[in-house]
C-alpha cells in the first residue's frame, strides 16, 4: 500500500468559520474525514497533517524522506511566499501534488504566484474538497 502524506497550511484549521463564501461551510475535521475515507476507497495509506507554522511544515517534509511515497500539499498562504517549503520538497524529492480549495488563478494578484507549483507534478485549483480526491487518485 502506498503511503501518502497530506499537508495543510495555515488557517485551513478554521474551515467552516473562515470566509465561508469562498471556502464553504464544512469544517476542517470534515475535510480530514473526507481525505481518510477517500484514501481508504483508493487503497492508499494516508496521514493528514496541519500546521499554521512554516518551519513545522518544512520539518514535516524533511521527515517524510524514506517514509512516504507521495505528498499532497495545500500550503495555504505559504503557497505564495515560501521558498523554504519549495526547497524542502526539492530536497526530499518526493512526488508531490498541490491542491487549493479555491481557484487561486482567479483571485487577487498576490495569489497568482505559487512557489510549490514549480515542483509539484500536478496542481489542482478550485475544486473544493474533491481536489484532494483528484490528487489522491494521481498516486493510485
Ligand atoms: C488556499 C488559497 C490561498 O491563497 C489561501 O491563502 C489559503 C487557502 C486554498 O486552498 O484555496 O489559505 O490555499
Amino acid at each position: 500500500m502506498k503511503k501518502i502524506l497530506v499537508i495543510n497550511g495555515p488557517n485551513l484549521n478554521l474551515l467552516g468559520l473562515r470566509e465561508p463564501e469562498l471556502y464553504g461551510n464544512k469544517k476542517y475535521p470534515d475535510l480530514v474525514k473526507y481525505i481518510k475515507n477517500t484514501a481508504k476507497e483508493l487503497r492508499l495509506k494516508v496521514k493528514v497533517f496541519q500546521s499554521n507554522e512554516e518551519g513545522k511544515i518544512v520539518t514535516k517534509i524533511q521527515r517524510a524522506l524514506n517514509r512516504y511515497d507521495g505528498i499532497i500539499i495545500n500550503p495555504a498562504a505559504y503557497t505564495h511566499t515560501s521558498i523554504a517549503i519549495l526547497d524542502a520538497l526539492k530536497a526530499v524529492g518526493i512526488k508531490t501534488a498541490e491542491v487549493h480549495l479555491t481557484d487561486i488563478s482567479k483571485r487577487e494578484d498576490f495569489r497568482q504566484i505559487s512557489f510549490v507549483s514549480r515542483y509539484a507534478f500536478c496542481s489542482i485549483f478550485g475544486e473544493g474538497f474533491s481536489g484532494y480526491k483528484k490528487a489522491l487518485e494521481q498516486f493510485v
